[in-house]
């Protein structure tokens, strides 16, 4: 189909700044400056201005980001860190690299983020920290998160992987809480051209942990390494073309919540529900997501009409086989299990032209729901 809207196309966000991309990574050949080096070390006093916080430790993935953010926390066997049913598995997989217990719990029904109450019901004596997700690229109730977790002397770290530029209170993603964990995935709001996450905090021993980790655990002097570490820095490469990128990033965030607001206010189907807001928090819309009575009716409807859609997340992560181990079973958190069943991405990025927004309007008004086919 000639006019089909993929549900991602990172091929227009090239070819329309194909010259400054080239010109960046140039650049980087030119110095050779191909792993950390200054274009990291420019990035990383880029991002953490951006997300209001001191430090910005740049790594080679978000998974490793939050595995990092982690270790350096002195997480590990024996401990349990509680984790939303309802993210991308790579949340979990922090508090599993680190040897801890990911305990998960239910989103709540209108927001679908992290429910503070379930959190609280989760707590034992093991918790050592939560890890709340800024899901689709909107802020949880941080507030209520950083209350409960400083009563209890826990840590509380931001999944930020979906919120680079989200805004709580005013203030940025990642420079809410502990740490803050984000990725550079390309398909992310702000996206690299490869793999790439990073670290922000306040805490100075925090990041110098996290910049010792993910570079084999070198220590002070010339030589040395001071514990057993990773190879997790970042390339400088994808440093030059994330500050590229940061240049109309604002911009990009702009056509993002233009595009949502529309769809807000011109989608009207008794069928389709919205994710409704946090108090307090400004949407960067990494994802925007509804819930349909039937997604695969839905889905086929779309695809009829030359629209793809995707599903965030399909299976929750305490139904995943990875962690069948910890006994999780169906109807343990019914509000994630209805998510990961009723769930429907529509395509949401900056190069959407307006005809295809109202396309995409008009097909999702036009769908005819389960009872009536
Ligand atoms: C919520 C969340 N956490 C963690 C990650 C992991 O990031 P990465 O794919 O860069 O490892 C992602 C990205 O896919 C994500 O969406």
């Amino acid at each position: 189909m000639d006019n089909f809207i993929a549900f991602c196309d990172l091929k227009r966000q090239y070819s329309r700044n194909r010259e400054a991309f080239l010109r960046a990574i140039d650049s980087v050949c030119e110095k050779a400056a191909f792993i950390d080096g200054e274009f990291v070390k420019a990035f990383e006093a880029e991002f953490a201005s951006l997300c209001g916080a001191d430090y910005a430790c740049c790594v080679n993935s978000g998974t490793n980001a939050i595995s990092l953010a982690l270790l350096a926390l002195g997480i590990g066997p024996g401990d349990e860190v509680i984790v939303p049913a309802n993210t991308f598995i790579a949340t979990a997989w922090g508090p599993a690299y680190a040897g801890a217990k990911p305990v998960f719990v239910d989103c709540r029904s209108d927001t679908w983020e992290i429910d503070v109450n379930a959190v609280e019901a989760a707590i034992t004596e093991k918790t050592k920290a939560v890890i709340g997700v800024h899901l689709y690229g909107m802020t949880f109730d941080v507030d209520f998160l950083l209350a409960l977790t400083k009563s209890r002397s826990l840590y509380l770290v931001e999944d930020s992987a979906q919120a680079h530029g989200a805004l709580y209170r005013g203030k940025p993603a990642g420079g809410l809480c502990d740490v803050g964990c984000f990725s550079f995935y390309p398909t992310k709001n702000l996206g690299a051209f490869g793999e790439g996450g990073c670290v922000t905090t306040d805490n100075e021993t925090l990041a110098a942990t996290v910049n010792s980790l993910k570079n084999h655990g070198i220590g002070k002097k010339n030589g040395e390494h001071d514990e057993i570490g990773f190879n997790m820095r970042m390339d400088g490469i994808q440093a030059a073309i994330l500050s590229e990128k940061l240049k109309t990033f604002q911009t990009s965030l702009e056509r993002r919540r233009k595009i949502a607001s529309r769809y807000k206010s011109e989608m009207k189907h008794p069928l389709i529900a919205f994710q409704q807001d946090t108090p307090g928090a400004q949407h960067v819309y990494h994802l925007f997501v509804v819930t349909v009575d039937n997604r695969e009716r839905f889905a086929a409807h779309l695809l009829e009409n030359g629209i793809e859609i995707s599903a965030h997340y399909r299976i929750p992560c305490h139904l995943q086989k990875a962690f069948a181990g910890l006994g999780y079973k169906k109807g343990d958190l019914p509000n994630a299990e209805y998510l990961a069943e009723h769930c429907v991405s529509l395509p949401i990025y900056p190069e959407l032209e307006d005809g295809e927004v109202d396309r995409i309007i008009r097909v999702c008004n036009s769908y005819s729901g389960e009872a009536k086919v």
